[in-house]
């Protein structure tokens, strides 16, 4: 498709692009009638009700509790109108779907850096399959950067220190824009990225041939090997430290009573400090890795602990992104 010079708006490439643009385009309407409506009164009853000559006086006015009532009720109307509509956008947005492919992203000046589960990296473009939920887990290595794909509709901030996702599901293929849209020092203009947007059966040989390592799970099992985690973290109980089959996404009673769930931010804190958040029944012996792991790392060793069983971390809803169109 070739993009015509007067458009608009980019291309509505994800699920989400069209709803997203039927809320922007109800409040530019909305903005505009109203602004129209605002500037035809003023100029008419400049007009109308201009001063003829000058001894003519303003006519007394009594309040009118109907007009008060209705201008008073019908912009509160249209307030809870945008914010619902746009709530129930940012909640679908917000929310990936349960059984979405998972992709890690490491951003770092300036670059970008995918990790698929299936053990592919790749560096500033990311393959993945149209008509699939798509679920990107964020971080990154140094500054806060941003992600931004115009034609999905997505724009997520990444901040250091912890996880971010993000998700969609791209309906053409196609090759989409990746920005960042966060100045993030010198090259920050030159962080550019693109999404390849691939039928299913071309995803599937794309996966074959970008394959050069073993899975993010076994790559993760080999640092967890070599960390030497697996020397108090082993599959039985042995009083040292807690267990992790089974763990992923499930709730971990703390030491000061709360409960968390075991998800990927708590996980990468966990390993980078450990001593923030202490199971119950341990005590904080682990050292930091702070320093030690650089973000990619971490995702790798989340991979396995997400393949040892346990559940996805649940989203508070099933996104009702198909209702909106
Ligand atoms: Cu990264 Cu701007």
């Amino acid at each position: 498709m070739t993009p015509s010079p007067f458009r608009l708006f980019p291309e509505r490439a994800s699920s989400m692009a069209a709803p997203v643009d039927h809320l922007f385009l109800f409040l530019c309407l909305l903005t505009f009638c109203i602004s129209l409506g605002v500037a035809v009164c003023l100029i008419y009853f400049a007009l109308r009700y201009r001063r003829k000559d000058a001894l003519s006086k303003g006519a007394p006015i009594e309040g009118s509790l109907t007009l008060e009532l209705t201008w008073s009720t019908i912009p509160m109307l249209i307030f809870v109108l945008i914010f619902y509509w746009g709530a129930k956008l940012y909640v679908a947005l917000a929310t990936p779907p349960q059984d979405a492919l998972q992709v890690y992203v490491v951003a770092k000046q300036w670059m970008w850096k995918f990790q698929h589960l299936g053990g592919q990296t790749e560096m500033g473009e990311l393959h993945i399959p149209i008509g699939r939920d798509i679920k990107l887990t964020l971080a990154t290595e140094d500054v806060i950067h941003s992600f931004f794909v115009p034609a999905f509709r997505i724009k997520t901030d990444i901040v250091p220190g912890r996880y971010r996702t993000v998700w969609f599901r791209a309906l053409r293929p196609g090759a989409y824009h990746l920005f960042c849209a966060e100045f993030c020092g010198t090259n920050h203009s030159g962080m550019l990225g693109a999404i390849i947007a691939l039928p299913e059966a071309e995803y599937q040989n794309w996966l074959q041939g970008g394959k050069t390592t073993g899975s993010s799970a076994a790559e993760g099992e080999k640092l967890f090997a070599q960390l030497g985690c697996n020397t108090c973290h082993l599959s039985e109980r042995q009083g040292r430290a807690p267990v992790l089959f089974g763990l992923y996404g499930k709730p971990v009673p703390l030491r000061d009573g709360r409960t968390v769930i075991a998800d990927d931010s708590y996980l990468r804190e966990s390993i980078l400090v450990p001593a923030a958040k202490i199971v119950a029944g341990f005590e904080p012996i682990m050292p930091s890795f702070t320093g030690l792991l650089r973000e990619e790392q971490v995702l790798l060793l989340l991979a396995y602990i997400q393949s040892l069983g346990g559940e996805q971390p649940a989203p508070a809803a099933t996104h009702p992104e198909l209702e909106l169109r």
